[in-house]
């Protein structure tokens, strides 16, 4: 599988993607127009803010199935667009939360004492100390604008040098702002008429597109000083330009532009503008609020990991599925276990299913496990050969498919701590049940297997053997594998109306190398085989 990398990551982490099988291009400081004629036959793509996510490339891409956002804001990715493609949308939004955090505070600490301004006069020969008095931060009173992740971050730090924080952020609940001490604003207004200092920390959306204009640089007190480390266009650059010359804002540090430059090209070559490039005190880096050893090593390895583990079928977080509640590690065995048992439908039954039921019982029945349901409708699915299918595009596969799913919740595991079981609805009218748990911390078990009760561990490959239950059954199918030097791995079985005449076991053999069609032909002629399925969970 292909993944084209279109703005850098660490190069550790592309190693790391390559020991790992994969095929992968780095295809670095190209336009947006050359990356969508480039992106046919790429099954992944990496990008940080620069390349465009947009229908155009995802209308050029043939196979593409995740789109890793080496960093948090994604207002360069359309993700509703990915999911109609089926395109797994995928950030790292804690990779880099400390770097721009700090760069804020950063910030704030070099507009209220003139810091650059200062340098850039003793790089000049003016040494004219008393131009650059500054302002004092203790004892000031600084608005953050949005108390996210980042926000909340440079709150501690600002409230930890004596600042005052109030906060404006109406999607946040009142519990936040009390932990974190910060006065709640109600509205924009009541936080703009009280602040010596702005600092923006929420997403580029069509709501906080512009939001600090010309009327709301007018509504706080002469002098304010604005930091947005955030993303460009939070604040009208024209605006901000004018009120800086005017003097209503006596200044700003800016990382982030509405038009991005081009971050690759020499001094000579830049041909990027931007009024607030020659608006007074205004200071501005190029976007470095992810520009840390620690930030650039958190995110590479988090989107090299998350991309690969999209790439493989994995269960992960990402912007386009519901979101997971509690611990992604101890949920991950149980999506693995019900796409398991999804995958075993179509290896051993025929008759097409028309409901399925989802039933979590014990522990998992007090947390949402629509994200396990959906893992079961993978493994349907990828029994039936839809390879398409993603946790982006299954729900909408399976209603082409009108299979219908319910999910039901109970506190009552029977013997265990949790119970998954499934129960298959065909069109022969007949109610198939499979039923597994999870034995701490990560291995898969079958315990009810269509109504035999067993105890199996779920590998990659296994023979499910109905067969009479008498003896010396399982003694051919051994030997009958030995001969053709297969590996048993481990063998499980269950037995139904044991000392009937009719009673059968059903036995589970986990197998090491690959079984043919020749060599089940011969298990199935051993005496007291009735049917034989063999099952790929790979
Ligand atoms: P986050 O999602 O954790 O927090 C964003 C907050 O903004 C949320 O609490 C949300 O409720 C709030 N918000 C949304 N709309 C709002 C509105 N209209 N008014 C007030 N608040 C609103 O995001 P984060 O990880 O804290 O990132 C914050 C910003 O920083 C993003 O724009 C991100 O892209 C940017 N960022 C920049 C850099 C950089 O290099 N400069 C690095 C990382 C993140
Ligand atoms: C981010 O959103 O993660 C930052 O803006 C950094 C980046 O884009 O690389």
């Amino acid at each position: 599988m292909k993944i084209l990398i279109t703005e850098s990551i660490a190069e550790e982490f592309v190693t790391d993607l390559r020991n790992q099988g994969f095929e992968v291009e780095e295809y670095l400081g190209h336009t947006q127009e050359e990356i969508e004629g480039h992106i046919k036959g790429c099954d992944a793509l990496i990008v940080r803010s620069a390349t465009k996510v947009n229908e155009e490339l995802l209308n050029n891409a043939d196979c593409l199935k995740v789109v890793g956002r080496a960093g948090t804001g994604i207002d360069n990715i359309n993700v509703p667009a990915c999911t109609e493609h089926g395109v797994i949308a995928l950030n790292t939004p804690t990779a880099n939360n400390m770097a721009a955090g700090e760069l804020a505070v950063a910030h704030a600490f070099a507009i209220f004492r003139n810091l650059c301004d200062a340098n850039n006069g003793v790089h000049t020969g003016d040494f004219r100390r008393g131009n650059w008095i500054g302002v004092e931060l203790e004892g000031k009173t600084a608005g953050v604008i949005g108390l996210g992740r980042i926000g909340s971050i440079v709150s501690r730090k600002l409230k930890g040098i004596g600042m005052n924080v109030v906060a404006y952020d109406p999607y946040v609940p009142s519990e936040k702002f009390e932990k974190l001490g910060v006065t709640r604003c109600e509205t924009l207004d009541d936080l703009l008429k009280v602040v010596d200092l702005i600092t923006m920390h929420t997403p580029k959306t069509k709501e906080t597109y512009n939001m600090i204009a010309k009327e709301q640089l007018y509504k706080c007190k002469r002098g304010v000083r604005i930091v947005n480390a955030a993303r460009g266009g939070l604040v009208n650059e024209q605006d901000l330009a004018d009120a800086l010359a005017e003097g209503q804002v006596a200044a700003a540090a800016i990382d982030v532009f509405d038009v991005e430059p081009s971050y690759n090209k020499k001094p000579g070559e830049q041909e990027f503008d931007n009024v607030l490039i020659h608006a007074p005190h205004c200071y501005i880096t190029p976007h470095l609020g992810a520009s840390t050893v620690e930030a650039t090593y958190n995110v590479g390895s988090q989107v090299a990991d998350l991309v690969a583990r999209a790439l493989k079928g994995e269960m992960v977080a990402a912007l386009n599925m519901p979101a997971i509640e509690g611990d992604i590690n101890a949920i991950r065995p149980y999506c693995n276990l019900a796409e398991k048992m999804g995958k075993m439908y179509y290896q051993t039954e025929k008759s097409p299913v028309k409901r399925m039921e989802i039933c979590y019982a014990g522990g998992i029945a007090n947390q949402n496990m629509e994200i396990v349901t959906m893992s079961l409708l993978v493994g349907i699915l990828k029994g039936m050969g839809v390879d398409s299918v993603s946790y982006v595009n299954v729900k909408e596969c399976v209603e082409e498919f009108g299979i219908k799913v319910s999910e039901k919740y109970e506190q009552d595991a029977k013997k265990y701590s949790n119970l998954v079981t499934v129960t298959f609805h065909n069109d022969d009218g007949k109610d198939l049940v499979l039923a597994g748990t999870v034995f701490e911390p990560d291995t898969e078990v079958l315990v009810s297997f269509y109504g035999y009760e067993m105890n199996c561990i779920l590998s990659n490959t296994v023979l499910a053997i109905k067969n009479d239950d008498v003896p010396g059954v399982i003694g051919r199918i051994a030997t009958t594998l030995g001969r053709r030097n297969i590996n048993i791995s481990s063998l499980h079985w269950g037995r139904k109306d044991t000392g009937k005449a009719t009673a059968y076991a059903q036995a589970f053999v986990a197998v090491e190398q690959p079984v043919t069609d020749k060599i089940i032909k011969e298990i199935e002629a051993c005496e007291g085989v009735r049917k034989v399925s063999l099952i790929d969970f790979t």
